[in-house]
């Protein structure tokens, strides 16, 4: 498929999803504690998609069974809520999010410490996610190539011993959850895609204290990190333009 240009009032709809779901994060993470289960994350965060009178885009994704993926300490994404897991204080939370508003789709990550404060090898590495993520958007610009972000974000990754998960990838986004282009998290051995304005994608480093290998639970879903580090994950819905991107899901909503 091509990768589709949004036109302005596409970008208007999307603006809106993406700020919907960045106060939808904003609720999850304030609601964050220890003794919590997995599932009631799930269902705080499937309450607010819902009260905007939006679609959690995961629910049924593919067979998906909720609205949220949580996965905790070394389960990297897709990990499934359940009733059975509760988390404890220092734990690593990514929460990872989509909805949409009137039929467009935002999408978005972000992994917490449950207590605040957790290990100095956890904080480390959610900062270093985040970073990495920034790293790569320093490309993301009309003109440019879309593995100028790769590369950003693997080198930054893997300059602090990390590992950059490879089997997962972040997206284009707009009237469908997954869209082309696929965004690596690391170099590749071609430019990609050259970047125009109107494009709209979900940058989502997955970033492991470890091996970048993962693998697979029985469930089919929960991807963990093959030697049990700790992983996490920071997404955002991006616009490219002329100048500098908009971060449709990072506006200051929600705070
Ligand atoms: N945010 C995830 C992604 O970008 C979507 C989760 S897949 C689902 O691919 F099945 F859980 F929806
Ligand atoms: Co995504």
């Amino acid at each position: 498929m091509p990768v589709s240009i949004k036109s302005s009032r596409e970008i208007e709809l999307m603006r809106e999803a993406g700020r919907l779901l960045e106060i939808t994060h904003k609720e999850m993470e304030k609601a964050l504690r220890p003794g919590m289960s997995t599932w009631e994350i799930n269902k705080i965060g499937e309450d607010v998609i819902r009260s905007f009178g939006c679609i959690p885009s995961f629910l049924n994704y593919n067979g998906y069974p909720a609205s949220i993926c949580v996965s905790v300490n070394d389960e990297v994404v897709h990990g499934i809520p359940s009733r059975e897991h509760i988390v404890k204080e220092g734990d690593i939370v990514s929460l990872d999010a989509g909805l949409i508003y009137q039929g467009y789709h935002a999408d978005a990550a972000r992994s917490h410490i449950v207590g605040g404060t957790g290990s100095e090898e956890a904080r480390k590495l959610i900062e270093v996610t985040r970073q990495s993520f920034f790293e790569g958007l320093k490309y993301a610009k009309a003109g440019n190539h879309l593995h100028e972000i790769s590369a950003a974000i693997g080198a930054y990754a893997e300059s602090f011993g990390y590992g950059v998960v490879r089997d997962l990838v972040g997206h284009g986004i707009g009237t469908h959850l997954h869209e082309d282009p696929q965004i690596p998290n690391y170099a590749q051995r071609r430019r990609g895609l050259r970047l125009a304005a109107g494009m709209t994608l979900a940058i989502e480093p997955m970033i492991n204290a470890g091996t970048w290998k993962v693998c697979w639970l029985d469930d089919d879903w929960t991807v963990v990190t093959e030697d049990g580090s700790l992983s996490a994950h920071y997404e955002n819905t991006v616009l490219i333009t002329d100048g500098e991107p908009e971060i449709l899901t990072l506006t200051g909503a929600g705070a």
